[in-house]
């Protein structure tokens, strides 16, 4: 009885309170009755094992410290396939040579969907980065092969040797730097030269405007974002107005090109000539800057951090450079503006001598490509020892297998690039950085597993 008199003034106060208190305390229900009904999950004789002791916290370190939550997860089910909940979701993490392969062909595993809810970085507009009808995500990959075609990247090289001088002029010549800062912030405004416009790309205060929004948008990503952005939490707002503001900068940029009529040498340029609707454009934009960006951006900071440790790498790539710098011979001074069928046009000598931006800047792309295979090493074992990235899916339909453990529809689908980049079977010692090694190419999906899939995926 005094229960049920606690529970009727429980409801007549409920009831006569403000909004704010209904919907708070609906979302404590709601969130209470998913715990509950999530922590009664039994596996089948064919479904992967659950995490043991399952509670909702384990999921943080997975939005936070991915590669330990997963490593904890094969050793604490002792196996190579596992499971958990992350709200209503199933995430089944996969590891292993066969997984690896029915993971990468399995038609009804959806790159796009898994990347939705297991991310959150992407500024998310529906329509333009989002809920993309698979014609305009194809769209958006074939402008992204093209911008990597040789003449665009030729015409490129100048100009992001002279952002980079610039960077680097501004750091000194002595002190210390945080390369996660210095070099990011370098990589975030050659991301942005890459792939937006000279407008963006040469105002330094709207790049920097650009970094702080994208940034917000990553720091902000939090479990709650991800799995409930439904949910007015702060950072859920904070993402909002800087995913608003990126809007505006990347639609009021197109737009002051369309209306100024003058043609320029750069990838929106590209884009609007090749007539595509103007959510294509804004969504290519808004979406590849952060996508570009923060990978190359950390591979990059790593590439440096590991340079700075291992003097005889740094002096044979210093070698490497030098010797292509000796091959190629600066003839006059290049002019990072003009270029002519993707070779720097020159004019007349000057008397000063050339910078190390403009020297670099004549040699032409195939070289960089061809003749390189220090710094191709080097890039490789960065990507090998400081990228682990996980793979994302989700399963469309129709259910699947993989490895006998069922793979339901609607299901989540992982394989952590560090099961075959930090396997000690294949790279000894697994963690020394060591562009020396010799590169492992037998494993079907094996070398380089983030590069050679992304590849597959976005410029094919
Ligand atoms: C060091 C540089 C980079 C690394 C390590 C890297 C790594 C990756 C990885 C691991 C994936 C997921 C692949 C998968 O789940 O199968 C991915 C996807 C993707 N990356 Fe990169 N990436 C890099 C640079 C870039 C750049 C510069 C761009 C854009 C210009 C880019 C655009 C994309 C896109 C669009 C996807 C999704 C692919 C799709 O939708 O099919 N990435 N990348």
């Amino acid at each position: 009885m005094p229960y049920c008199v606690g529970l009727q003034s429980a409801a007549t106060a409920l009831l006569s309170a403000g909004f704010a208190t209904q919907f708070t305390v609906a979302v404590v229900v709601f969130l209470a009755i998913i715990l509950v009904t999530s922590s009664l999950q039994k596996e089948g004789v064919d479904e992967a094992k659950f995490l043991p002791g399952y509670s909702p916290f384990h999921i943080v370190p997975f939005f936070r410290r991915r590669y330990d939550f997963l490593n904890w997860g094969f050793h604490a089910t002792g196996q190579s396939i596992f499971q958990f909940r992350l709200l209503r979701n199933t995430v089944i993490v996969v590891s292993g040579e066969s997984a690896r392969q029915a993971f990468f062909t399995a038609k009804g595993l959806d790159l796009t969907e898994g990347f939705k809810i297991l991310s959150g970085a992407i500024p998310m507009v529906r329509g333009v980065t989002s809920d993309l009808q698979t014609r305009r995500i194809a769209l958006i990959h074939k402008r992204l092969a093209n911008v990597q075609r040789n003449l665009p990247l030729s015409s490129l090289i100048p100009h992001l040797l002279e952002d980079t001088r610039n960077a680097m002029e501004g750091w000194g010549s002595s002190g210390k730097f945080d390369p996660f800062d210095n070099v990011y912030e370098l990589i975030f405004q050659l991301t942005i030269r890459s792939l937006s416009c000279s407008e963006i790309a040469e105002d330094p205060a709207l790049v920097a405007r650009l970094k702080v929004l994208y940034d917000t948008l990553d720091n902000g990503t939090t479990p709650a974002t991800v799995l409930v952005p439904w949910l007015p939490t702060p950072a859920m707002i904070k993402k909002l107005w800087a995913t608003k503001e990126i809007y505006e900068i990347v639609t009021h940029a197109i737009s002051a090109r369309e209306r100024s009529g003058t043609s320029r040498n750069d990838t929106l340029q590209m884009l609007l000539d090749s007539g595509d609707e103007k959510l294509v454009v804004v969504g290519f934009i808004m979406g590849l800057l952060i996508a570009g960006a923060r990978a190359t951006g950390t591979t990059a900071s790593w590439l440096m951090t590991f340079l700075g440790a291992h003097p005889e790498w740094r002096s044979k790539a210093a070698a490497e450079v030098e010797a292509l710098l000796a091959s190629y011979p600066y003839a006059p001074e290049v002019s990072p503006g003009s270029t002519q069928e993707g070779r720097p046009t020159r004019t007349p000598a000057d008397a000063s001598p050339p910078s190390l931006a403009s020297r670099l800047g004549t040699i032409p792309l195939e070289l960089w490509e061809n003749e390189t295979p220090v710094l191709d090493a080097i890039i490789r074992e960065t990507t090998r020892v400081a990228q682990p990235h996980t793979a994302m899916r989700r399963n469309l339909g129709p259910e699947l297998y993989i490895n006998n453990k069922i793979i339901p529809t609607g299901a989540y689908v992982i394989y952590p690039f560090s099961d075959v980049h930090l396997d000690p079977e294949l790279y000894p010692d697994p963690w020394k950085f060591d562009p020396g090694r010799k590169e492992v190419s037998h494993v079907p999906f094996g070398m380089s597993a983030g590069a050679e899939v992304s590849t597959l995926h976005c410029f094919s």
